[in-house]
């Protein structure tokens, strides 16, 4: 009990004292001190502008990838929950499957990627039409898909596939031309040093300084990734993991400093605070604007991240869902980052796949209402029509998105958009070569649209979702919203 209220006393003067920790700093940290655009202070930190790049891609692609994947049992999770959970259906799981010495550091050997084709990956999250990758380095079991000079045996060149699955990776998503980037979690369950640290209050910083900066320094200097995606942060406040300190070296001097972006996940409190995007908590869609630019993180297997063979076909979000997601995400000033977990042959599964290949298949016909567009004085009307908008040199474009079709009338009523258009308006329907016939309705002028006949859109493979471009004038509307957005 005592050690309990010592624990929390701790964890509040570490909060409060801003500056502790910052003596106990790595010396390869301090070569790098002299530039200092930006301090390691939150005010100064925050300031930072988001790199356009992030803003306008609108979508990733998110990776777990481990020793969980050999596993496929349950989710990524299975190692706590086996051993500190203790989850009946894991304990049972693992009665049924092994003797009763094999222990989770044993599963590596069964990572074996013989499958393993990185362009195969890269072509199919090119055709996603995603816009960068995210890779876990490390999850929270401490393996590396790299030859981590920080954890040795236990990473993917020593145990399991031997081979350099980051190094495989980044090579080629970025022939595709698109961003590569790193998810690294903080803490590891099962690490000893963490665990002195933690027993110390988090007071030490063992393991912070001879693990977590030494290894993300490891990363960020041989693979240049241009996304670092924080996690497992959240037992220990950011002194402890040094991460103010962290973010300054990243953007003052790191070889990535001009492109990369970083989440929110940086210690106790820090997530929807700080940070260039905010994830906030998983699966993050809060449906209204955002000032702050945002991801929702999220995954096609409902349930989990990591690969399993446990899950149902109903446990997948069908291709609608997935457009739902991304149009309800962009309209409130968000990117989305969609979740696969690949098998521990090295293969990406066919329904993930064609998950992909469908959202690929809206994104090239209405990509035009998505990537580099940002929220617009109205972002939606009830829960099926959305709106993004483009500003041009003359005139500026409003997207409405309609994610039902009107299949009873034929036709949909857009009540904020109409007051907007004046005489050169012009209504079209993405992907839809001919006019399209619409009518002022009521005092408030609302925009009443006909669909075409759905035999001639459906032959040309317009689905999920109808995206309508209108063009009106600059002047009213887009000034206010960039008031209110943070850029
Ligand atoms: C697992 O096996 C042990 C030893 O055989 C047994 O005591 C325990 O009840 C089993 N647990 C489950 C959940 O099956
Ligand atoms: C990997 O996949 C690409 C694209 O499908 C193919 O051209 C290449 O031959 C494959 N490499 C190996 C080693 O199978
Ligand atoms: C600009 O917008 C306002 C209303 O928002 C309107 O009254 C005004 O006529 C517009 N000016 C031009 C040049 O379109």
């Amino acid at each position: 009990m005592w050690l309990k209220i010592l624990h929390v006393l701790f964890l509040l003067f570490l909060m409060i004292n801003e500056d502790s920790g910052s003596s106990h700093e790595p010396k390869v940290i301090s070569a790098y001190k002299d530039l200092q655009k930006y301090e390691a202070k939150w005010e100064s930190l925050d300031k930072r502008p988001l790199p356009r790049w992030y803003d306008d891609a609108k979508v990733g692609i998110f990776i777990h990838f481990g020793v969980y994947s050999s596993i496929s049992f349950g989710s990524e999770w299975f190692w706590t929950n086996w051993k500190n959970e203790k989850v009946p259906s894991y304990i049972e799981f693992m009665n049924r499957t092994q003797k009763p010495s094999f222990t989770y550091q044993n599963f590596a050997a069964d990572f074996t990627c013989e499958l393993f084709n990185a362009t195969e990956w890269a072509e199919i999250f090119s055709d996603s039409g995603a816009q960068y990758v995210v890779l876990t380095s490390k999850h929270h079991e401490g393996y590396t898909l790299y030859p981590s000079s920080y954890s040795f045996s236990w990473n993917s060149v020593d145990v399991g596939p031997n081979r350099d699955i980051i190094k495989e990776l980044s090579q080629a998503v970025r022939d595709k031309k698109l961003k590569f980037g790193l998810y690294y979690s903080l803490f590891e369950w099962f690490n000893r040093m963490y665990q002195s640290d933690k027993q110390d209050g988090f007071l030490k910083h063992k393991y912070v300084d001879n693990k977590v900066w030494p290894e993300l320094i490891e990363i960020i200097e041989r693979f240049e990734p241009e996304v670092i995606w924080s996690d497992g942060d959240w037992e220990a406040p950011d002194e402890y993991w040094k991460a103010k300190e962290f973010l300054a070296w990243l953007y003052n001097s790191s070889p990535v400093r001009e492109t990369v972006v970083t989440n929110d996940r940086w210690g106790l409190g820090t997530n929807c605070k700080h940070g260039d995007f905010f994830t906030c908590s998983d699966r993050f869609n809060p449906g209204v604007l955002q000032k702050h630019k945002f991801e929702n993180a999220m995954t096609i297997d409902k349930k989990s991240w990591g690969h399993r063979n446990d899950a149902k076909l109903d446990d997948f979000l069908t291709s609608a869902e997935l457009i739902r997601e991304l149009v309800t995400t962009v309209a409130v000033n968000g990117n989305l980052l969609v979740n696969v977990g690949p098998t521990k042959y090295g293969t990406i599964e066919a329904i993930f796949a064609e998950r992909l290949r469908d959202m690929g298949r809206w994104l090239r016909m209405n990509g035009k209402a998505i990537y580099g567009t940002r929220p617009w004085e109205y972002q939606n009307e009830g829960k099926d029509i959305w709106y993004t908008m483009k500003v041009g040199s003359n005139r500026m474009s409003v997207f409405a998105i309609a994610l039902e079709y009107p299949f009873d009338t034929n036709k949909i009523v857009f009540n904020k958009i109409g007051s907007y258009m004046d005489s050169s308006s012009h209504v079209t329907l993405l992907g839809y070569p001919d006019k399209i016939s619409h009518k002022f309705i009521g005092s408030d002028k609302s925009l009443e649209i006909t669909f075409p006949e759905k035999r001639l859109t459906d032959k040309l493979g317009l689905s999920l979702a109808w995206s309508f471009e209108i063009d009106i004038s600059l002047n009213s509307s887009s000034s206010s919203i960039f008031s209110i957005l943070e850029m």
